[in-house]
């Protein structure tokens, strides 16, 4: 292995991302590596479950040597729509991954699911297949937004699979959307309150944004304007905060005890090893910081992990890089982090990084008490602004 540049005297704690790429219908919004089902195979053609976790297997054993040894402390199936995967499936996924990884005894392992009947169906024996958070896709309590936003859902699933969620499960998150098309502040505000109402231990709040390559960057619809996107903001941190649930992140919002210790650990700029069509990683070695990516397609992603091949590109993050990278997460973060965690992760020197954080002082974006980088209410709401201090010339 090709030694390079950096210095790290230890490695971070590791996670395990696990992709499953199908929805049952592609959403206008979203450029996730997502793929409808029925658009490539007969309506009554089940998903190819059995090969994909072949795939998934062999993509793990293919990438052991990068991970020797290290204990995987959080495990997270993401998509696409993972429910939509049986739990005797999940149940295989999480036997293999105990089989070939030394995966902690107390790891947390989140599913996402999407709230519709059959799914919500599932919860329990998700539960009882080792999943020990849901995250469900709810996005909205309201007919006409989720409408807007092409989910197959309506409210009232929704409305069930929260409860059936509270009921299988300890720790469980929600993920809603704002500044969502047509939608008023008070529209908004209600949604909020209809969350709240279930008492969720983690709500994921996100601005509904435009992305490139998506139905809604080519056919934009009217979305509510900034200022009052701004309303909306405030009201959910106020609204939140006195349901006793702490913006611990930029869009996440947590009780005491129920922050997602996976996704805290991306945020932390720790390491994660993604499988699965399209997934990324973030791998760290001794004197460098390895990028690999798989292959996107989920067919060919199939082929090419059976084969022992999924990767198609491994690009190692340049020195000049890792400043901007890390602060990418880490000051997504409301208590920041310390000088010794960014030398620790980076493995550069904290002169790589002292010109821009005497800027990012000096506006009034961080501040820096006994070595811990916190970033200010304003450096929340300019966070990019923030972040490009950190940029390479
Ligand atoms: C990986 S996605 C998918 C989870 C699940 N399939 C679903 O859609 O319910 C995770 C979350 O990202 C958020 N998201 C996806 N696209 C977004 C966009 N364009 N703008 C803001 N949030 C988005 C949604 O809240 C979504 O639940
Ligand atoms: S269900 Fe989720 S992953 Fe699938 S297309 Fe919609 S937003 Fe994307």
């Amino acid at each position: 292995m090709r030694p390079g540049t950096l210095q790290l005297q230890s490695l971070p704690p590791l996670s395990l991302y696990v992709h499953l790429p199908w929805c049952l219908k592609k959403c206008p919004y979203c450029d996730f590596n997502s793929h409808e089902w029925m658009a490539n195979a007969g309506a009554d053609e089940p998903l190819p479950e059995a090969r994909y976790l072949d795939a998934l297997r062999a993509d793990l054993e293919a990438s052991l040597p990068l991970i020797w040894g290290r204990p995987v402390h959080s495990v997270f199936i993401g998509g696409g729509t993972p429910s939509l995967f049986s739990p005797a499936a999940i149940d295989r996924l999480l036997g293999d991954i105990r089989s070939l990884v030394r995966l902690d005894a107390d790891a947390e392992i989140t599913l996402e699911a999407n709230p519709g009947t059959f799914e919500k169906d599932r919860f329990r024996a998700f539960h009882k297949a080792g999943v020990t958070r849901l995250s469900i896709g709810v996005q909205s309590f309201n007919d006409q937004h989720l409408k807007a936003l092409g989910r197959v859902h309506n409210a009232d699933q929704a409305m069930s699979a929260v409860e059936e969620a509270a009921r299988s499960f300890e720790t469980f998150n929600l993920d809603i959307m704002y500044a969502l098309p047509g939608q008023s502040l008070a529209q908004c505000e209600k949604d909020i309150r209809t969350a709240l109402s279930f008492s969720p231990p983690h709500i994921s709040i996100y601005h509904l944004t435009l992305e490139p390559n998506t139905y809604f960057a080519k056919y934009p619809p009217a979305l509510p304007q900034e200022d009052d996107a701004w309303d909306m903001l405030d009201l959910i941190t106020e609204a939140t905060g006195s349901a006793g649930l702490e913006r611990y992140e930029v869009s996440a919002y947590a009780r005491g005890g129920h922050r997602c210790w996976h996704n805290t650990n991306y945020w932390q700029f720790g390491d994660y090893l993604g499988i699965g069509a399209g997934a990324h990683s973030k791998l760290s070695f001794a004197h460098r910081i390895g990028r690999p990516v798989r292959v996107r397609d989920p067919r060919l992603y199939m082929d090419r992990a059976i084969a022992g091949d999924a990767v198609v590109s491994a690009e190692e993050v340049a020195r000049k890089e890792l400043p901007f990278e890390f602060m990418l997460n880490a000051l997504r973060l409301r208590d920041g982090f310390t000088l010794q965690q960014f030398s620790e992760r980076t493995g550069l020197p904290l002169s790589s990084i002292e010109v821009a954080l005497q800027k990012a002082q000096d506006q009034g974006f961080v501040t820096v008490e006994s070595s811990q980088v916190k970033p200010t209410i304003r450096g929340f709401d300019f966070l990019s602004d923030l972040q490009t201090l950190f940029l390479a010339d």
